[in-house]
């Protein structure tokens, strides 16, 4: 039995919890309380500090200089798959002031004005798939993330990418192989390394051939937009650009998919919250709810490049902080009730994109994709419930949904 005076039992990355269990938040709650910057040893890997109060984490994101995200990506068991920096070099993994340079080479294509210009074509995805889901407006069945989400986001990214549509399914299966690494059900290698490296190859050479064709024939197309920058007068060059078409395909995917999938579940398992959003539907700060309840990235490191001291802990050069952002948002001294989902909260000042100088680029397009799809389950579901258990996945590092079956009624277009 866990001894409630004793932290030692507490298990934060281990993402066999994470799959049973969903989030730890309980475990965070107690270290919020008690031990808001505490060392974990790492079985067979590097230890680290997790760090869950919503301050700390912005303390520490705002200082992009002393606090580097270069050598280590997150907290991964048993120490793998590591940011191995000749093998990907992406946004992530950068520091100032090549960061900014970088990021400023895609950095227009998601401005709130840039994504309201794709705000049509995101509502067409999500009615057709919704029609579909629909019939005749009968009970019905279905798997939620395999019959709207994934797909969802998948076109999305893939339109704004400019894969073609037979491809889009490569995408999905990369981005699982990559994302869900630690997932039985998503492993073709006993070597979770060995599996993202296969992927991420699949995925450069995929990317090297459509990017070949932009720069001949650009395109209105991110990848025409890659392929075209320049960096102090130079092209991107290869292994950045590559890595770059990784992280929009990998952090626009899973990251939309399960903030979408959990606010459905949300509201599933608060019905008084979605009447309220059907009666009175004030879309955009629900958004911001399932974004701060569902927090579907869990943690992201910053390594110290000095000396530090906080809490009271003597923290040396070199040592790597944890930032848990699902523990940021059910920060007490932050939100009154942290621990009710409530579509109408206002303030709501969640960590779930990030803060600081690797603040999400995709923000804007996260939260128009959620805004639609809310809007429309808002004025076309008449009911809902769980057909079945939800299924998550094996991830200590992004909270995944992989099945929530449910059982519905869905108005039919007008
Ligand atoms: C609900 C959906 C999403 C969530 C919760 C989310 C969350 C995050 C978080 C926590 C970070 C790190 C922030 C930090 O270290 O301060 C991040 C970075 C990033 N996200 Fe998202 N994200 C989402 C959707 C997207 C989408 C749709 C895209 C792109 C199409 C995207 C692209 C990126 C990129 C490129 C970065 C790296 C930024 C940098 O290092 O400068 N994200 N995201």
């Amino acid at each position: 039995m866990r001894d409630a005076a004793d932290l030692t039992w507490l298990d934060v990355v281990g993402p066999d919890d994470y799959a049973q269990n969903g989030y730890p938040h309980e475990a965070w709650k107690r270290l919020r309380d008690e031990a808001p910057i505490r060392w974990f040893d790492l079985e067979g890997g590097v230890g680290f500090w997790s760090v869950v109060r919503r301050a700390d984490i912005v303390w520490l994101s705002k200082q992009p200089m002393r606090f580097i995200n270069a050598p280590r990506l997150a907290v991964f068991e048993r120490g793998g798959p590591v940011a191995d920096r000749s093998a990907v070099r992406q946004l992530l993994n950068m520091d100032p002031p090549e960061h900014g340079a970088f990021r400023g080479a895609a950095s227009h294509w998601f401005t709130p004005r840039a994504i309201r210009a794709r705000h049509s074509e995101v509502e067409r995805i999500t009615r057709d798939l919704l029609d579909e889901m629909a019939g005749d407006g009968e009970t019905r069945e279905a798997d939620f993330v395999g019959d709207l989400t994934a797909p969802l986001t998948l076109a999305v990214l893939a339109d704004m990418l400019g894969v073609p549509r037979e491809d889009w399914r490569l995408m999905f299966e990369w981005t699982n192989a990559i994302a869900g690494s630690s997932d039985p059900e998503y492993q073709t290698s006993d070597n979770p390394q060995q599996q993202v490296g296969a992927a991420r190859d699949n995925l450069f050479r995929y990317f090297a051939e459509l990017a070949a064709d932009r720069l001949k024939n650009p395109q209105d197309d991110i990848t025409s937009v890659l392929t075209h920058a320049r960096i102090d007068g130079s092209p991107l060059p290869p292994l950045e650009l590559l890595s770059y078409f990784l992280l929009l395909v990998v952090a626009g995917n899973e990251t939309t998919r399960n903030a979408a999938s959990g606010g459905l579940l949300a509201l599933i398992e608060n019905p008084a919250e979605f009447d309220k959003l059907r009666k009175q539907p004030d879309v955009d700060t629900a958004v911001e709810e399932i974004v701060r309840w569902t927090a579907p990235v869990i943690q992201f490191c910053r390594t110290t490049v000095e000396d530090v001291e906080m809490h009271g802990q003597k923290i040396p050069a070199g040592d790597a902080f944890c930032l848990f952002y699902p523990a940021a948002n059910r920060d007490e001294k932050h939100f009154d009730e942290p621990e009710r989902f409530r579509v109408d909260r206002r303030p709501n000042p969640h960590l779930g994109f990030g803060i600081g100088e690797h603040f999400c680029l995709g923000a804007n397009l996260a939260r128009l994709e959620l805004r639609v799809i809310f809007q429309q389950l808002a004025e076309r579901m008449e009911a809902v419930e769980l057909a079945g258990p939800v299924d998550r996945m094996r991830s200590s590092f992004l909270g995944g949904v992989k099945r929530m079956p449910i059982r519905y009624r869905l108005r039919p277009s007008a």
